[in-house]
């Protein structure tokens, strides 16, 4: 499994994530096009992204009828991306759709991951706002596993979880996990962190880091030290 670091560009306009990635002369990190870009820039970010050579995750977090998805997602795989996602909660249905839409002629398609529950969600908001019953980890397996059956290749979870989902889904079930902070750098608005070598031990397959890159003094620095932490 080839263990990569997602640089997540969350930028408001193309000027700014050029800007940012012209800095990148001797590499070409894979990078995570969220909401804001995509709404704000629309597919031509991801066209000119993949004409600079880079892999992109488009973090785009579907969740509609199962034949939208599948629609939707036909035209995502037509942007040539390397890895995109949705929510687990729109059900097996929805999610075998996507994989059916996502897939391309010649059989070929991105990586397909699914949101099991965001980890902005507490457990108690879980039981009391979603009604959904159960500890979090006993929600996040099965979410999993719903994905897996699916068809799906893998989730978005906390390094945290890793583990468990390996536990529920096996080696070879993707774990791409946000929430990494250096030990020595701010943790912000995230709330469970850890560090991009704990993430590794922890056996994340892709570590997806922002900040502690994007707003970096030095983010070609912060961005091996991602590197050297986690892949090497
Ligand atoms: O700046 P920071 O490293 O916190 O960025 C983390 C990125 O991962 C952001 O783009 C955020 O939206 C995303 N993300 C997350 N937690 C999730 C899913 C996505 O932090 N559960």
């Amino acid at each position: 499994m080839n263990k990569d670091v997602i640089i997540a560009c969350d930028f408001a306009s193309a000027e700014a994530t050029y800007a940012f990635l012209d800095q990148f002369t001797d590499c070409k990190p894979f990078v995570k096009v969220g909401m804001e870009l995509f709404y704000a820039e629309g597919p031509a970010i991801v066209r000119e992204l993949k004409r600079r050579g880079h892999k992109i995750f488009l973090d785009l977090k579907l969740h509609d009828i199962p034949n939208t998805v599948k629609k939707a997602m036909a035209v995502l795989s037509g942007l040539d991306i390397d890895m995109c996602n949705l929510h687990a909660a729109g059900t097996q249905e929805m999610m075998r759709a996507a994989v059916e839409g996502l897939t391309r002629e010649d059989g070929s398609r991105p990586i397909l991951l699914a949101v099991t529950q965001l980890t902005s969600t507490s457990e108690e908001r879980m039981h009391d706002d979603l009604l959904i019953e159960g500890s979090m980890s006993d929600v996040v397996t099965h979410y999993a596993q719903c994905a897996q059956t699916a068809g799906l290749d893998g989730v978005v979870c906390s390094p945290l979880e890793t583990d468990m989902v390996k536990r529920a889904c096996g080696q070879n079930f993707l774990t791409v996990t946000p929430g990494i902070r250096f030990a020595d750098g701010q943790v912000g608005d995230q709330v469970r962190v850890t560090t991009p070598v704990k993430a590794k031990t922890l056996g994340s397959d892709y570590i997806v880091v922002g900040r502690p890159i994007t707003a970096a003094d030095d983010p070609i620095a912060a961005y091996k030290r991602c590197i050297k932490e986690f892949v090497l």
